[in-house]
């Protein structure tokens, strides 16, 4: 650490968004017909969709989706009782067409995506849907790229289907296929039947996810850097006897047996009260009482890594452990890249990325299970800030995730 903030501190200031479409750099205004084609409909019922670019046909004609795949989606629409122009607004992610050729459609490139995308929010902060469905991974990687990660294109089939109550901008993101690529899949009734499902299902969302504010889960958390008061606050949760408690470990190391292994803070939430500290005098011997209260439930986010570090540092397993988010997350969707607790954070409750100043601190430089990685360089406020929402959010999709399977420990 150097100067007055720590370097990932200073990752905190993030970039403004950027609101200016940069036409001009991407040049494709100048490639084709119909330059920058408007967004069409009347949009009585609130939503939005957004597609991936226009075709050779939009462009000819100077409106989205009036080609093939613009006509499977109309007629899904139809099919489940929506007016495409009457009920949506209709756009896409970039809004020239990108070709090789004068008869060759390409997908538009990551620069042209970030180049559009201001068109898009600018769209959304001038229609102020409730909801908006987004067809396809150039349309997600525009929209939720744009919110939560650069990096949300990455694979489409991991976005599909879920309802995505989002913070800022206040609505629903509904993700599914392209229509191209449900033409491309020769008629597959069920990809066809999934693609439907998910239109259905975004038109039952009627009202904007939040009423007033999204709940802001930073300002329910306690950093408490005096170990004698973390402590006694983890004795007054103790004292509570909740029935399910998260709790959150961040360590040097992934596993706990190199030479330069240590827990370095933790963090318990039952849900009402979050508190996060430094593992350090007192927190330690409190931190133990919770952990083997044969009472409280615990819950972890990958379960293994919590019972191996506590089994490092006492030489005993975790008391009532009950439930495991990533576990849960496999069990309700089989689907690969879904069950880590950033993800699952945002497709259930809308939290916007909370980690992107801290990963790479928490990433060893060299690999190996035992090599330390360089979470000390993060301010201490900031990692206890991090470890806190953690073990809150854990509860908190624990909790959705038990209603969802029906099961109650409450
Ligand atoms: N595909 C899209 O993504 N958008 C259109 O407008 C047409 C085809």
């Amino acid at each position: 650490m150097g100067g007055f903030f720590s370097s990932a501190e200073l990752q905190l200031v993030k970039q403004p968004q950027i609101t200016v479409p940069r036409c001009g750099s991407c040049g494709l205004d100048k490639l084709c017909n119909s330059p920058k084609i408007k967004t069409i409909g009347r949009g009585k019922r609130k939503v939005l969709i957004v597609g991936e670019a226009p075709g050779k046909d939009e462009d000819n004609e100077g409106a989205p989706f009036v080609g093939i795949s613009g006509q499977y989606l109309r007629n899904a629409l139809v099919e489940i009782g929506i007016d495409p122009e009457g009920d949506c607004w209709i756009t896409n992610a970039v809004i020239c067409r990108p070709h090789t050729d004068k008869d060759k459609n390409r997908t538009p490139t990551d620069k042209e995506v970030q180049y559009c995308r201001p068109n898009l929010f600018n769209d959304i902060a001038r229609l102020q849907p409730n909801v908006v469905i987004v067809l396809g991974a150039v349309a997600v990687q525009s929209l939720i790229g744009g919110i939560w990660k650069e990096e949300a294109s990455e694979a489409i089939g991991k976005w599909v289907g879920w309802q995505i109550p989002n913070h800022k901008p206040n609505m629903w993101i509904c993700p599914s296929w392209h229509p191209s690529y449900l033409l491309r899949s020769n008629g597959d009734p069920v990809l066809a039947r999934c693609f439907k499902q998910h239109l259905e299902n975004a038109f039952t969302l009627k009202e904007k996810p939040w009423k007033e504010s999204p709940p802001d889960y930073k300002k329910k958390v306690k950093v408490v850097v005096e170990p004698e008061k973390a402590a006694e606050i983890i004795y007054e949760i103790i004292r509570k006897k909740p029935k399910l408690a998260a709790f959150d470990y961040e360590t040097t190391t992934l596993k706990p047996d190199g030479p330069k292994s240590e827990i370095d803070c933790c963090s318990i939430s039952d849900g009402e009260i979050t508190v996060a500290y430094p593992w350090y005098g007192p927190t330690i011997k409190a931190t133990e009482e919770f952990l083997f209260d044969k009472e409280i439930g615990k819950i972890a986010a990958n379960m293994k890594f919590e019972s191996r570090w506590t089994m490092k540092q006492f030489g005993k397993k975790i008391r009532n452990l009950v439930w495991d988010t990533m576990i849960a997350a496999h069990v309700l969707d089989n689907r690969s890249g879904i069950c880590g607790l950033k993800f699952q954070s945002y497709v259930l409750l809308g939290q916007p990325s909370y980690d992107d100043h801290i990963s790479p601190f928490l990433r060893s430089v060299k690999q190996g299970c035992n090599e330390v990685n360089r979470v000390k360089e993060i301010g201490l406020k900031q990692r206890l800030l991090y470890c806190g929402l953690d073990s809150l959010l854990e509860i908190t999709i624990a909790r959705i995730q038990m209603k969802k399977m029906g099961i109650s420990y409450e």
